[in-house]
């Protein structure tokens, strides 16, 4: 048997890989980006599936459109509107499997070998996966505590000119960082990139997650020149397991993004798309939403509290304002990757940062997540990790 060049090179994400050690009950694991489960509206499901099937029948069994079932992007438009102040209608939406396919697809419509694909350092581990399929040349923007700085994205245009085909951000509550960029930031990123027009892809699937300070609009209701494509997910503020997510794009680009979808997947699912639909139409996703801050917002003022009274001094972290993750800095030299082992013998689990930088390095950070464990587990794995860090300080 010969496999293609593609799958002889295909690696398992260490992300999921590690989840797999994770799953057992014992494991405190702030690896994963795992919503809280006991969030899930499994009662409220029920009666959506119940509707769906005295109201549609059999047609929700049916094949579907590619670019999505109407009523659903005609409820998404609303919401673009309310949470993330952009003016789109259903012409310039399609649903995906998720915004990890939307991101597939697009590195599969922009990209051809060798072409420049700008991203965050660091960045999505998935996305960077993703890209990588595409053989793309990464080159990593730098950033600070407001995300992309935009001089050093004006010097990198002007190295890499024509060759840069497109950008990936995600300027909310990043992952793995929590950093959101602030709103003289993104003026600044509108100006260079309405100078030099390549599209960006704007990744949002935590905007909704805010649990203090201001919203900050998004890029895409920034946007004159239809160069950003802006990504939107039921997954955190609904549930990951439907598979459900957006794109919001100028038609040209919906176009493409439809034509290869036919081939990928040929529609999202019809019933996941109705269960969201339904779901909105029955429910209170706002109030749904605000039950998920309330208890986020809890556990990363534990997290991050736990943090400040047990980790040794010489360790930073971030405090984000929304989102699911924090970001840990360990002193220069010290390997989140090797210490590994010590932490998961104390049944604790982080991801290290290295894979976050498409051309690895920063050996010296940690990615938390505090969305999925309960409230006394983050209180103890945090203590359990100060131990070794302590342990290894001391060295
Ligand atoms: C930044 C970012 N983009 C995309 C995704 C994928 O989300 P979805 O479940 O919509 O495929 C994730 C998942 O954690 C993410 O963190």
């Amino acid at each position: 048997m010969q496999f293609s060049d593609l799958a002889m090179n295909l690696k398992a994400s260490e992300i999921r890989e590690l989840l797999k050690l994770t799953t057992m009950p014992e494991v405190i694991s702030f690896a994963g980006g795992l919503p809280a489960p006991e969030l899930f509206p499994t009662e409220q499901l029920k009666k959506v599936d119940d509707a769906i099937l005295t109201k549609d029948g059999r047609a929700a069994l049916q094949y579907g459109t590619t670019e999505g079932y109407d009523p659903l992007r005609k409820q998404i438009a609303a919401r673009m509107k309310q949470a993330f102040m952009v003016d789109c209608n259903i012409d310039n939406i399609t649903i995906t499997s998720g915004s990890q396919q939307g991101l597939s697809m697009l590195a599969q419509i922009f990209i051809n070998p060798g072409d420049v694909v700008l991203v965050e350092s660091p960045t999505y581990l998935g996305a960077i996966n993703a890209f990588k399929l595409c053989k793309p040349e990464f080159v990593e923007v730098p950033t600070d505590e407001k995300g992309v700085i935009p001089e050093e994205l004006e010097k990198i245009l002007a190295k890499y000119g024509d060759r840069v085909r497109m950008m990936y951000v995600i300027p909310e509550f990043q992952n793995p960082t929590g950093i959101t960029w602030p709103v003289e930031r993104r003026k600044a990123f509108m100006d260079i990139v309405n100078r030099y027009d390549f599209p960006v892809l704007e990744d949002d699937p935590y905007g909704e997650l805010r649990y203090d300070g201001d919203k900050v609009p998004s890029l895409k209701s920034m946007d004159t020149k239809g160069n950003i494509i802006f990504l939107g997910s039921f997954s955190k503020i609904l549930m990951p397991g439907l598979r459900i997510a957006w794109m919001v794009a100028d038609p040209v680009i919906i176009d493409k993004v439809v034509k290869l979808k036919q081939a990928v997947d040929l529609q999202a699912s019809s019933f996941g798309q109705r269960q969201t639909s339904y779901y909105i139409d029955m429910f209170d996703l706002d109030e749904h939403v605000a039950k998920i801050k309330a208890l986020y917002k809890k556990r990363r003022d534990l997290m991050c509290e736990s943090m400040k009274q047990y980790f040794p001094e010489g360790i930073t972290f971030t405090y984000p304002e929304g989102g699911l993750f924090t970001w840990v800095t360990l002193p220069e030299g010290m390997d989140a990757k090797e210490l590994m082992p010590k932490v998961l013998a104390k049944n604790v689990a982080y991801v290290p940062g290295g894979p976050f930088y498409p051309h690895g390095g920063h050996a010296n950070h940690f990615r938390l997540n505090y969305s999925n464990m309960p409230e006394d587990r983050i209180v103890e794995g945090i203590k359990r990790l100060a131990d070794v860090l302590k342990e290894e300080l001391a060295k």
